[in-house]
């Protein structure tokens, strides 16, 4: 078994350039706030730094984020399947914006708020993937229907059916529905007879319209090793999959079969009739992700670059072997595994306390004072991006822009 520190170094060596980036310093601090005075057309006209930022910040590499958006492009170049990304992972109008432009068909959303505060920044293509329950939230949904003739919204029960044809009828709409079918027992209707019935109910509806079904496997993303994932996926998504081929048999328009994320991406491409992958963090990755392996390397995921990180600052050296830094669990969450210091493997860090994250000394030597900066890569994306308003676009380490989670904390 291997150890943490050996796993992170191993991780650091394979997915950061090192020393190169760390260059930790006393530093000016400037805050979001003071930098938005200096943008212009969305960019910052002013030569900062991101070493020169307030702690912590979150940032994204803009290199790394544009080899991400061109990865997922190449990756199914070849493929007859189109990419959907869900905007759950960044939350961020303008890296939705750039998805578009590279290609993506739409983006996906989890919740309605999520919906509501895209398409407030001009985002159209947008499909739901959770089914909405309660009266308010399919009001609010019905309410972008009408207002946007790209909304689609998945349901996996025949009473939400009945209830969202309602609420769609009293919009004065038909809106665009997909049946959520289940892979695992999170969400979605089970595969094979009740998912048909449904998508029959769907398409006799008066108010909705039947554009196809998701599924989304969210138990296959972090299988690790390629091989294993691959065959999982593609055994678990088979009763989904089975039910694609009975809708259509049955005459129903399913011209949308969207899932996958950024485990399967190039996997989900082998399901016959499959149209677009949802992946999310494939635009930032994380440590959850870098470790599952891909087809190039079974050990680390490579096939995407750790574009997003989080800038921490040291605040207290007094005690040997330890130093504690200003990023904890409001900065990086709880997920696991823990943060990786780029360019540091010998620093085992933990974001254990609220304000607070800790480094141990394991086999480090590098000597830290109060003040000096540490780049991280974090454990899970998607929580840590909602615990910020703005992220540092960055290249070279320069900030060209500052852009704001436009669904921070939009979780109903
Ligand atoms: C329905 C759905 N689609 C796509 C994704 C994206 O997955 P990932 O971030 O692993 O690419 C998620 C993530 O949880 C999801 O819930």
């Amino acid at each position: 078994m291997t150890s943490p520190s050996s796993r992170r170094g191993f991780l650091t060596a394979a997915v950061t350039s090192a020393a190169a980036l760390w260059t930790p310093r006393r530093a000016r601090g400037f805050t979001a706030r003071e930098l938005s005075a200096h943008v212009v057309d969305g960019k910052l006209d002013l030569g900062v730094s991101k070493w020169e930022l307030d702690t912590p910040a979150l940032c994204v590499d803009l290199d790394k984020l544009e080899q991400n958006l061109a990865a997922l492009r190449t990756g199914l170049a070849a493929t007859r399947v189109a990419s959907r990304p869900h905007a759950k992972t960044h939350k961020c109008a303008a890296i939705a914006k750039l998805q578009l432009a590279s290609g993506s068909i739409g983006i996906c959303t989890a919740k309605v708020s999520e919906a509501e505060a895209l398409f407030a920044e001009g985002l159209t293509k947008i499909l739901m993937t959770t089914a909405n329950v309660t009266r308010a939230k399919i009001a609010r949904a019905m309410a972008i229907a009408k207002r946007n003739r790209d909304f689609v919204q998945a349901v996996d029960h025949p009473d939400n059916a009945r209830e969202l044809s309602a609420a769609a009828k009293a919009a004065g709409i038909t809106a665009d529905v997909v049946v959520d079918v289940a892979v695992g027992t999170r969400t979605g209707v089970p595969a094979g007879d009740q998912a048909l019935a449904l998508a029959q109910l769907v398409d006799t509806l008066p108010n909705l319209r039947f554009r196809g079904m998701l599924a989304y496997d969210g138990g296959a993303q972090h299988i690790k090793g390629y091989r294993a994932r691959s065959e999982q996926a593609l055994e678990r998504i088979q009763p989904a999959a089975q039910t694609y081929e009975r809708m259509k048999a049955g005459g129903l328009n399913v011209e949308i079969f969207s899932g996958g994320g950024t485990g399967t991406y190039d996997i989900m491409t082998k399901v016959p009739g499959f149209t677009d992958v949802q992946a999310g963090s494939y635009v930032f990755m994380d440590t959850q992700y870098l470790e599952i392996g891909g087809a190039r390397d079974e050990a680390v995921f490579t096939d995407f670059a750790p574009s997003l990180t989080v800038l921490t600052t040291v605040v207290n050296a007094y005690f040997p072997g330890r130093l504690t830094t200003d990023a904890g669990t409001k900065a990086l969450t709880l997920n696991k595994p823990d943060p990786i210091v780029i360019g540091e493997p010998g620093f085992a860090y933990t974001a254990g306390s609220d304000e607070f994250g800790v480094i141990r000394y394991e086999n480090a030597t590098k000597p830290c004072k109060v003040g000096d900066k540490l780049e991280l890569i974090v454990p899970h994306c998607d929580p840590v991006v909602n615990e910020y308003d703005v992220v540092y676009a960055t290249r070279k380490d320069r900030v060209e822009a500052v852009w704001p989670i436009t669904a921070r904390g939009k979780s109903q």
